[in-house]
């Protein structure tokens, strides 16, 4: 398989994965180079269905093996949420600092700092065929936002064994150990072995 669909219109995930697929000899192309701005709704319980539908329909429309990914943050204090909610969540807030204080506040309040990120990534290489590889990064809720790079709740987790939020990591030292990389890193695997 020498070209491969991206199904997303986030810029910063492409960045994320465009970087990491330029080692090997995949022509990574996005919704954005076949101008395709529509997504289907998506309807699932978890992020593995959510992929699967994005995967399934980019592969549906263009007929070229296609990948998604579904990602978001689950937080202690918020009883594991917001989850497949999380973009749905930060919009609900006027602007990401007013959320990431809502956050830091609940997690002080009830004295759980534990969250992670997830990402499941589903691949559509036939009609009704998809494989999902997922990734997941533990670490907790800063006490404060910080850091500059990145995007979504970036700037108030901070990995395990570390002690700087995802935001304070560049892409190349976030995709050493995101929940993204991990996944994208057994779909590159599955598809070069
Ligand atoms: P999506 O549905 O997979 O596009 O992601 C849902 C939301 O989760 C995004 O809009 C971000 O707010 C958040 N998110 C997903 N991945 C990351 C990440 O790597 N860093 C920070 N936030 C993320």
């Amino acid at each position: 398989m020498s070209r491969l669909l991206f199904f997303s219109n986030n810029k910063n995930k492409i960045i994320e994965i465009k970087k990491i697929f330029n080692k090997f000899n995949i022509e990574l192309i996005s919704l954005n180079d076949l101008k395709i701005s529509e997504e289907p709704e998506e309807k699932g319980q978890t992020f593995e269905e959510n992929a699967k539908i994005k995967s399934d329909y980019g592969f549906n429309k263009t007929g070229i093996p296609c990948f998604a990914d579904d990602s978001g943050i689950c937080i202690e204090s918020l009883n594991w949420k917001p989850g497949v909610l999380s973009k749905r969540f930060l919009n609900n807030f006027k602007s990401n600092e007013a959320c990431f204080e809502s956050i830091i506040k609940s997690t002080k309040k009830n004295c759980k700092q534990n969250a992670y990120f997830k990402t499941s990534i589903s691949l559509t290489i036939k009609d009704e065929q998809n494989i999902v590889f997922n990734g997941k990064i533990d670490g907790k809720i800063s006490e404060r936002a910080k850091g500059r790079f990145g995007f979504g709740y970036d700037p108030i987790f901070i990995p395990k064994n570390y002690n700087k939020t995802l935001a304070e990591l560049n892409t190349k030292e976030k995709n050493e150990i995101s929940h993204r990389s991990i996944a994208v890193t057994k779909l590159i695997n599955f598809l070069t072995n």
